[in-house]
């Protein structure tokens, strides 16, 4: 039924997008940016039985031509050069899907006539891949990532404007060397520093205490602050098909030992755990992890609560017990990082710590 109704939908929108003409490198002048378009899928490319429908719909079924031809000012902005690469929900994404994206991305950066990436996305798990490329892509050209809360079927969906506006992003000359940007709801954020911070209204990403690094109006880009940390060229991860096993763990009222003693039987190489307050963890949890760092295990403290950091043997004794504080990463960009980390061949507390600390 859910399968019929979107298919219905996307016929409807099929009739109501068929008279414009898809943004191109023909529409645009030549002297524009060349600005590859990158659909992966997510709510942005969502579509429902009928455009007040907000929620029930299915994510990832409208096509990139499709997103593009509802936007003719792109072929004001940038010469489009489009691709699909994948159409999944963002909840499912996976590593391989991390690889080939990376991959495509630094292959097309490398051509002289790409001036720059945006790729479409869902935004369940956005600030994850945005986090991943910000240490994979080797390019100081920029790379921006967006998506939308509507389907592409809603009344006043927001994925024609982020479209537009993360293009607009790309093509300008202020967001080289950024490294990896998310441009939504007129903010434009830093790759490390963004989370998804609403589940239903448009503006639903922040950047925590630190804010945002500019925004995006009416095709005006303005940066307010820059990037510290060391990323995309400046970072020493490659992108591979090898991926650490590396999961994330909760400490709550009661929480049982039982979970990270599978993960360690498991032969997991890394837990997050995302703790209490500040980086603090049950004790019955505490004792499990403390068994998994002695295994060899990399645990990293990170919190659950959603902004400030973790002190380094603050809430716990990081040295005594073999941990390592993800710092200010929440525990899902945490995780990304142990896995690069791991995946390059880190290994111990003290070395992984210097990584946290780095990145
Ligand atoms: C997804 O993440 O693919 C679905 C939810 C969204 O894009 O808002």
């Amino acid at each position: 039924m859910a399968a019929r109704r979107a298919s219905l939908t996307i016929a409807a929108m099929n009739t109501l997008t068929s008279s414009s003409a898809t943004p191109s490198d023909e529409g645009a002048s030549p002297q524009l940016p060349r600005i590859a378009v990158l659909a992966t899928g997510g709510t942005i490319a969502g579509a429902a039985a009928d455009a007040t429908n907000t929620s029930g719909y299915q994510a990832g079924v409208v096509g990139v031509d499709q997103l593009l031809a509802v936007v003719p000012a792109l072929s004001t902005v940038a010469r489009i050069a489009p691709e699909q690469i994948a159409s999944v929900d963002s909840k499912d994404m996976a590593m391989p899907l991390w690889t080939t994206l990376a991959q495509r991305i630094n292959t097309l950066l490398a051509e002289d006539d790409v001036d720059g990436v945006v790729v479409t996305h869902g935004t369940d798990t956005l600030e994850e891949t945005a986090y991943l490329l910000h240490l994979t892509i080797k390019s100081d050209k920029p790379v921006v990532l967006t998506a939308a809360m509507r389907p592409a079927s809603a009344l006043s969906a927001d994925g024609p404007l982020n479209l537009l506006n993360a293009v607009t992003v790309a093509a300008n000359a202020g967001s080289r060397g950024q490294g990896v940007l998310v441009a939504f709801n007129n903010k434009i954020h830093s790759a490390r520093d963004v989370v998804k911070t609403s589940t239903y209204a448009v503006d639903a990403f922040q950047s925590p205490e630190i804010g945002a690094l500019g925004w995006v109006q009416d095709g005006r880009v303005e940066f307010q602050r820059s990037v510290v940390r060391p990323h995309t060229l400046a970072a020493e991860f490659v992108i591979g098909a090898n991926w650490p096993h590396v999961e994330v763990v909760v400490s709550y009222a009661g929480v049982s030992r039982i979970t990270v003693d599978a993960l360690v039987a498991a032969g997991v190489r890394g837990i997050v755990v995302a703790g209490t307050g500040n980086g603090s963890i049950h004790a019955s949890l505490q004792q499990a992890l403390a068994y998994a760092a002695s295994q060899g295990v990399a645990v990293v403290r990170s919190s659950r609560v959603g902004s400030g950091h973790v002190m380094r043997n603050g809430a716990a004794a990081d040295d005594a017990l073999g941990f390592i504080s993800a710092g200010s990463l929440n525990p899902y960009k945490a995780r990304v990082l142990l896995m690069l980390a791991l995946a390059a061949g880190g290994t111990g507390p003290v070395a992984l710590q210097k990584t946290f600390d780095t990145y």
